[in-house]
């Protein structure tokens, strides 16, 4: 069977920075170290005034089709995953196809367009579809454009205001791909939640402690799900394992989960017996309750043995590196993770191709899924190719008055007009809405 996958990346970070120790805990009164070691995070990606889910993710695209010198007849449909959508009817990946229409000759026209929406696995959701519709043999050679972009941000003093971003990922789906082929075996855990939802307004509402146990619990579900089609998974599997990552904290707490439920029956649960002893089996407990008091004892001890530390060291913290900088980008989150640690190995001259990795996406509401990628040979040129170190470094980093200002300015229900931050170099802006309160666009050179 060919192999299915994704055959280019490219990234495209918000303009704006907000620093969360520096600028933001003063400003909240709250120690810099709830963001830096509690949730994980330095900076946080921001959109400027003339950006929006629309922008980026054209200028995602068009650094995409630029590298790969490809014309819109090479592209049979675009997907576009969202939680930030701004029309219930017409879908952003119209607005985006109009944008790259304007630069390049031809037009998107015989395209299958759409948006996905789940949460933050809308995403992952999309490239299922891309894949699905390449296997049906439906794509008459052409490639699929997958793009995930979301201004993720909360309403202010909101408990998730600490893990807003922006930014999109544009990823193409192709035959013989170039970076990782997908695996068929999935898994999945979804179940009707009242975690996160955006009952027809901008800013969610967040039942966040909740939410966690929600992620935790599905996530779990999804492993099960996969290990049932798949096989038995075992730690030294995965090069590295990208899960979304609303913020780095988060992933702490799923990293020890999975690798708990990995170890279970396996040589490194006997290795460290003698440290920690083994661990706790349901039939050895008259309740569920004290069997779960146990199974969290255990945890505490297995986060601190080397042999844990050093996993997740290894194969958790390098899908962490871009997080950490640009916090939650809702359908864009895992496919980042998936990139920084393809980008971690590049930088330190590992050698992935034929390496697996097991990704473990997730939205809100709630649904995880769970698959397992091999690495292809030209991983190394796409993910050297990517800007996104320079892109970062170049926001502009805010003050904290500042960036109550710009919130406001993206807030649908005020009307508050400001300058921008940066000036737009080579890329696609907002300019404004027309007579059917379509958003508008242009390419400034
Ligand atoms: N030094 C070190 N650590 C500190 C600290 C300090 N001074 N102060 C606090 N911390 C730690 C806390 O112990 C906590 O860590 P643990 O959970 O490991 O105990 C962490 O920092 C966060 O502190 P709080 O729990 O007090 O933070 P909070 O209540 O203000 O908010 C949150 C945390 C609930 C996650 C909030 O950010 C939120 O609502 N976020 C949005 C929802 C979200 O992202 N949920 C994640 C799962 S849902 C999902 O993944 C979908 C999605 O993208 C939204």
């Amino acid at each position: 069977m060919t192999a299915v996958g994704i055959d280019a990346i490219e990234i495209w970070t918000g303009k704006l920075q907000l620093d969360l120790p520096n600028t933001f805990a003063p400003a909240k009164g709250e120690d810099p170290e709830k963001y830096t070691k509690g949730l994980g995070l330095e900076t946080s990606s921001f959109p400027d005034t003339y950006e929006d889910i629309v922008t980026m993710g054209a200028n995602a695209a068009k650094r995409l089709m630029d590298r790969r010198d490809l014309s819109p007849d090479d592209i049979g449909r675009i997907d576009v995953a969202t939680e930030s959508a701004f029309d219930n009817s017409k879908p952003v990946s119209t607005y985006i196809a109009g944008c790259l229409e304007q630069v390049y000759d031809g037009d998107f026209h015989h395209a299958n367009k759409g948006e996905r929406k789940f949460a933050c696995v809308a995403g992952t959701q999309s490239i299922d579809d891309a894949y699905n519709w390449i296997r049906a043999g439906r794509n008459r050679g052409r490639a699929a454009l997958v793009i995930a972009t979301d201004t993720a941000l909360y309403a202010r003093g909101d408990p998730g205001e600490a893990t807003q971003g922006a930014g999109a990922v544009a990823m193409l789906i192709d035959e013989d791909p170039s970076v990782v082929e997908l695996s068929t075996e999935q898994g999945y855990g979804s179940a009707d939640e009242t975690d996160f939802l955006k009952p027809n307004q901008q800013f969610p509402s967040v039942d966040g402690k909740r939410s966690m146990q929600v992620y935790l619990a599905r996530m779990r579900e999804a492993l099960e799900d996969f290990e049932s089609v798949a096989w038995d998974t075992h730690p030294d599997d995965f090069e590295f394992i990208p899960f979304h990552t609303p913020f780095p904290g988060m992933v702490r707490k799923a990293g020890l989960l999975g690798y708990r439920h990995m170890i279970r029956g396996t040589d490194i649960e006997d290795d460290l017996e003698a440290e920690i002893g083994r661990q706790p089996r349901e039939s050895e407990y008259d309740s569920w309750d004290a069997y779960e008091d146990a199974i969290r004892d255990y945890m505490d001890e297995l986060k601190r043995t080397d042999r844990y530390r050093d996993w997740y060291g290894e194969t958790i913290e390098p899908t962490l590196g871009l997080a950490r900088r640009v916090g939650n980008w809702y359908t864009g989150s895992v496919h980042v993770a998936r990139a920084a640690s393809l980008k971690h190995a590049a930088e330190q001259g590992v050698d992935m191709t034929g390496k697996k990795l097991l990704v473990g996406s997730y939205g809100s509401g709630a649904q995880a899924e769970i698959h397992a990628e091999t690495v292809r040979d030209g991983w190394a040129d796409e993910v050297s190719a990517l800007s996104i170190d320079d892109q970062l470094d170049r926001r502009y980093d805010l003050d904290f008055d500042e960036y109550e200002t710009v919130h406001d300015a993206h807030n649908h229900d005020l009307d508050a007009e400001i300058e921008e931050f940066t000036q737009p170099d080579g890329e696609f802006v907002h300019t404004g809405w027309g007579r059917m309160n379509e958003r508008k666009y242009d390419y400034v050179e």
